[in-house]
């Protein structure tokens, strides 16, 4: 989510190999086409970046460019091994079959999902170079851990070379039912390319089931067992489980950092630059057609119209991360956001006091700990989200216990943020009805709800849900 750039990228020639290894379509750390280095987006290397930091070990992952070769870096103690993508294998692999086939289909087809041998070509070769990297990154009975909906077919590819390896699989997308999955021509290679793995870990116990669904239904497995959250998948070779482990965020680095005077003063600041509103309403998200952003928009709008919202009295900050924009249907969504923000203000705003503050841009953390805390309500409505981390950020920052939180039914933090306003975002009507009930909340109740999706975080973190992940692979 944050763009800072980072000097300490060194290559290295060592050929070593680590007792354990992550492997991503992202390393931690993207190059951009002037030589500068910066945090990549997304919230795999949000959540991936502090767990690396606390253990010894490689990252394989591609730098964001095209073209280039293999290379090794180091990047805070973290050995970096980079899989080079071709111009070619960037349409295809990248735009093409992850991101215009299996992003929108596993994201409940709102975009209708592309099926194109070609891409998928690509998608199984990069797959195999990936797999490639991994094994020679890996020492004899280390621990490899395969992330995200780009790499599915990559545990098998890895199993069938090393077989002496632990392996684990975190998918940190939604997995979809079976009627979805079942219009992928090859959902077959995708669950057998997943069950290569030791642990399959997902972000829900929708997801488990959904994945355990898809293997009894389109693979050919002894044995399939459902258990509560999850299950075990036997062949005559291999033990899979399957089990939900919603991911979380860095709990205590996060409050401390936000418990600091400088943010204090930057919400004092903040909120003065926005004109001392009443009501500061925010939403912070990749500029992605999952994410609900125009129709949250939509809602500020009738509320508005309505006057159930004072357009005086009220600033929206919306930051929209740039993000896939040479992929089918980003550019529409940005036309619509856009359209929405500028009609809003054109019909509400004054001179020199926009009501809706549009940003285009990546913010670094820090910045992005002010808006938080400055925010009375954060608007977090995607149409279907792996977990949103976002959302859990938001409670994290907030060591005031104020401030509140209007969240999709539809994200993986619902199940465990039932603190929150919950909402429906295809249901407009209720959608206004709760962002209203969230400003109108009296303060007792504020710190209430507050204080207990903290608790729930603090007691959930990120170093937990490493460690559960971590400590049922060791045991397989
Ligand atoms: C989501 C995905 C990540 C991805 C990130 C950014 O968080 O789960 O795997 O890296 O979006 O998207 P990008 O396409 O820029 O890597």
């Amino acid at each position: 989510m944050t763009e800072s750039h980072t000097s300490n990228v060194e290559r290295t020639e060592d050929p070593g190999r680590s007792q354990f290894v992550v492997v991503a379509n992202r390393l931690p750390v993207k190059l951009a086409d002037d030589g500068s280095w910066s945090l990549s987006p997304g919230g795999l290397v949000s959540a991936m970046l502090p767990v690396m930091r606390e253990r010894t070990g490689a990252w394989v992952g591609w730098d964001g460019s095209a073209g280039g070769n293999d290379d090794r870096f180091e990047f805070e103690g973290i050995r970096l091994s980079t899989v080079a993508i071709s111009q070619q294998e960037h349409d295809d692999y990248y735009s093409g079959a992850c991101n215009e086939t299996i992003w929108p289909l596993y994201h409940g087809s709102i975009e209708a999902a592309q099926f194109h041998r070609e891409t998928w070509a690509a998608y199984r070769d990069v797959n195999r170079r990936f797999a490639d990297a991994a094994c020679a990154e890996v020492a004899e009975g280390g621990t490899v851990w395969v992330h995200d909906y780009q790499l599915q077919l990559v545990p098998q590819m890895i199993r069938e070379q090393r077989p002496d390896a632990k392996i684990g699989y975190y998918l940190h997308i939604p997995f979809p039912p079976l009627e979805l999955l079942a219009r992928l021509p090859w959902r077959q290679q995708v669950l057998d390319g997943l069950l290569g793995a030791d642990v399959v870990g997902v972000q829900t116990q929708a997801d488990a089931r959904n994945v355990l669904s898809g293997v009894r239904r389109f693979c050919k497995r002894d044995d399939v067992t459902f258990a509560a959250d999850g299950g075990i998948v036997r062949s005559a070779q291999t033990t899979s489980v399957v089990k939900a482990f919603p991911i979380s965020v860095d709990y205590a680095a996060i409050a401390a950092e936000s418990a600091t005077d400088d943010v204090d003063l930057g919400v004092k600041r903040l909120r003065n630059e926005l004109g001392d509103p009443e009501v500061v309403l925010l939403g912070v998200d990749r500029l992605d057609y999952t994410k609900g952003i125009d129709l949250r928009l939509k809602a500020i709008r009738e509320l508005l119209i309505e006057r159930r919202l004072d357009p005086r009295k009220t600033a929206v900050v919306q930051v929209a991360v740039p993000s896939r924009e040479d992929v089918l249907g980003y550019d529409e969504v940005r036309n619509r956001v856009e359209q929405l923000v500028g009609t809003i203000n054109g019909d509400f705003g004054e001179l020199g006091r926009p009501v809706v503050q549009y940003i285009h841009k990546s913010l670094p953390f820090s910045e992005l700990l002010v808006l938080y805390r400055a925010a009375d309500v954060l608007l977090v409505t995607p149409f279907q989200d792996g977990m949103n981390l976002v959302a859990k950020e938001y409670a994290a920052s907030r060591v005031d216990e104020r401030g509140a939180l209007v969240l999709s039914e539809f994200a993986g933090a619902a199940e465990e943020l039932t603190d929150s306003f919950l909402v429906n975002p295809y249901d407009t009507e209720g959608l206004k009805d709760q962002i209203e009930a969230a400003v109108a909340m009296e303060e007792d109740e504020e710190q209430r709800r507050m204080a207990a999706m903290r608790t729930q975080i603090e007691s959930n973190d990120l170093a937990a849900w490493a460690k559960a992940f971590l400590a049922l692979l060791a045991m397989a």
